[in-house]
């Protein structure tokens, strides 16, 4: 989400999902390769493909890559119209592979996985809701399953919007106890795109690790 330059006629990804105006988000972003967490979290673990969770999906730019790679995914997120072009990106052949979801954070039916995908998604989960969100996600990953995604920090722009989910470093560390974390880069900058217009503040913890065996 962070700098990617918007389309013609689009503002910026990040005024969108600063109003939680989800459309136009997926309007602005539409057709980007898989997160670069994603990408890594794979690389680390190898092997066959298995199960994953992609937990706010949105229009399922993960979902797309994993289910082209032979995994079958539970995507889910409370926009129906990120589900639904979610089920268009994908080719009628990978369809049997994946499932939805659509359902708050607070009320998403988890089932065991061997990856949990959560870009640029939780913090937008209120932050009454988080713990227990956080707890059904670590219960859902099988030991030696993965986290991949984002979590913003408390320095982020958007960390006074109370219906926001943003941790503290020590915070954020503190969640992953029982992980071993493979890759942690904490972001805490200017948002490149239109900062004269569209000014914005990012700290974001980019993270993949593996729940402990
Ligand atoms: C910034 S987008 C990220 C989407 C996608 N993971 C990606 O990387 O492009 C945030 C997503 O979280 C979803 N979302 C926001 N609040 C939610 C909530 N309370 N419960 C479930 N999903 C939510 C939105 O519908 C949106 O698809």
């Amino acid at each position: 989400m962070s700098d990617t330059p918007p389309k013609p006629d689009l503002l910026p990804a990040h005024v969108y999902a600063g109003r939680r105006d989800w459309h136009g988000y997926f309007d602005a972003l539409a057709a980007l390769p898989p997160r670069d967490t994603l990408l890594r979290a794979l690389s680390f673990r190898g092997g066959s493909p298995g199960h994953a969770l992609d937990v706010g999906c949105g229009d399922g730019r993960d979902t797309a890559h994993l289910a082209s790679l032979g995994w079958t995914v539970l995507a889910l997120d409370s926009s129906e119209e990120g589900l639904r072009r979610l089920h268009e990106r994908l080719p009628a052949g990978l369809r049997p592979r994946v499932r939805t979801q659509c359902a708050t954070f607070d009320r998403m039916a988890l089932e065991p996985a061997d990856l949990v995908c959560a870009s640029f998604s939780l913090p937008f989960c209120e932050p009454a809701h988080f713990p227990g969100v956080w707890e059904g996600i670590t219960s859902a990953l099988r030991p030696g399953g993965f986290f991949a995604g984002q979590l913003f920090g408390d320095r982020d722009d958007w960390a006074t919007l109370p219906d926001r989910t943003h941790h503290s470093p020590g915070a954020a560390r503190a969640l992953f106890r029982d992980f071993e974390v493979l890759f942690w880069q904490e972001e805490d900058r200017e948002s490149r795109v239109d900062p004269a217009r569209h000014p914005k503040h990012w700290h974001v913890y980019h993270i993949v690790a593996r729940r402990q065996e």
